[in-house]
């Protein structure tokens, strides 16, 4: 199992744990983490789950595709290390890692 902490953006922390070959979005809903809501179910068309990469493991996922990015351009309060966490595969390598949560996703 590979835990992966994520960070609301009032600061209240959830660790969970994640399976590997899941999204780190799938694992943020099957523990109901609040601010990941994930519309559009996975497919990077929605950036709803948009989350913050903390700068330890950005070097450790893959960047960004095309699609991805294009659709990291139209959420809200995007960040250099803004990611859709449904793009993002879990891997052993990303044990520890830190996803902050966006204003824009916990407020609404
Ligand atoms: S779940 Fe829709 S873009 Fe990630």
């Amino acid at each position: 199992m590979t835990k992966i902490k994520f960070i609301e953006a009032d600061g209240k922390e959830h660790e969970v744990e994640a399976q590997e070959g899941q999204s780190v979005m799938q694992a943020a809903l099957n523990n109901l983490v609040p601010g990941i809501v994930a519309e559009c179910g996975g497919f990077a068309s929605c950036a709803t789950c948009h989350g913050y990469v903390d700068e330890a493991w950005r070097t450790k996922i893959p960047p960004p595709d095309a699609a991805e990015e294009a659709m990291i351009e139209c959420a809200f309060h995007v960040q250099p290390n803004s990611r859709l966490t449904c793009q993002i595969k879990v891997t052993p390598a990303l044990d520890g890692m830190v996803v902050r949560l966006p204003v824009s996703q916990t407020n609404e």
